[in-house]
């Protein structure tokens, strides 16, 4: 099957460091995405985490170390999509900012139509289909936004604090939508700050601090057993420094 042959996972970093300006966001960062529930990336501001999602994107190079997606070194951008806290919203309407994401994935014209109509049924929009997108609440925004990212259909999922700024109701809403993406197959890999959140989405964590993986563990043994003092102190709520 072409799928399987041309598959983005695992997604694997090999002692990745990313630098810029005289920072260093990441350090040596070796780490592996599997298939299967979602991946949560935590830690303090700063520790790295939206740095490590513009990598699995493909959106940055390391400055040394590789990045693999399913054993290649290069890959497309087709079958990921990534999605960031404040939602960008093209000057159109709920639709066609759907058809516009379809357009993009080289989806057929003629079935453009249909497959928005199904899209924004899945993110609970049907109704608001034909309002100016910008115009909409912050949590309906960002359902548009990840209507316009399921419409490629992508292997991976990239979130990068997508509910910040949300109340609780939004966010639970977005967080079933993530669930059943990744339900029906979707790799999430999604950096978080709501430790609820993480219990609530979790197959494993990933726990960041200034710019290495600090943890890497099922969301149980993260949860019940950290193995350094800083996840134990991240987990209490203490600073990490
Ligand atoms: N383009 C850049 N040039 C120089 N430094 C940068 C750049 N982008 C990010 N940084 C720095 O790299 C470090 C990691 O940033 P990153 O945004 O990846 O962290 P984060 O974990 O996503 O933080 P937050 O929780 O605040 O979103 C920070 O110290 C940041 O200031
Ligand atoms: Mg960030």
């Amino acid at each position: 099957m072409m799928r399987a042959l041309l598959s983005d996972l695992p997604l694997v970093f090999d002692r990745v460091s990313l630098r810029a300006g005289g920072t260093t966001m990441l350090n040596r960062v070796s780490l592996t995405i599997r298939p299967g529930a979602p991946t949560l990336v935590v830690g303090p501001n700063g520790s790295g985490k939206t740095s490590l999602l513009r990598l699995c994107m493909g959106l940055d190079a390391p400055s040394e170390g590789t990045v693999s997606w399913g054993g290649r070194t290069q890959s497309r951008q087709t079958r990921r999509a990534i999605l960031f806290q404040e939602p960008m919203m093209l000057r159109r309407s709920v639709a066609a900012n759907i058809a516009y994401g379809l357009a993009q994935a080289g989806y057929p014209r003629n079935r453009r139509a249909a497959r928005t109509e199904e899209l924004l049924d899945r993110v609970g929009l049907l109704e608001l289909a034909d309002r100016p997108a910008r115009r909409l609440s912050g949590g309906e925004q960002q359902r548009v936004a990840i209507a316009r990212a399921l419409a490629r259909e992508p292997e991976i999922l990239l979130l990068d604090e997508p509910t910040a700024s949300l109340d609780p109701a939004a966010t639970r809403h977005f967080e079933a939508i993530v669930l059943a993406a990744a339900q029906s197959g979707t790799k999430v890999v999604m950096a978080s700050h709501d430790l609820g959140q993480v219990r609530r989405l979790a197959g494993d964590v990933v726990f960041m601090v200034r710019g290495c993986v600090c943890e890497q563990a099922s969301a149980g043994d993260f949860f019940e057993h950290p193995t350094t003092p800083e996840a134990a102190a991240f987990i209490r709520g203490d600073l990490v420094l």
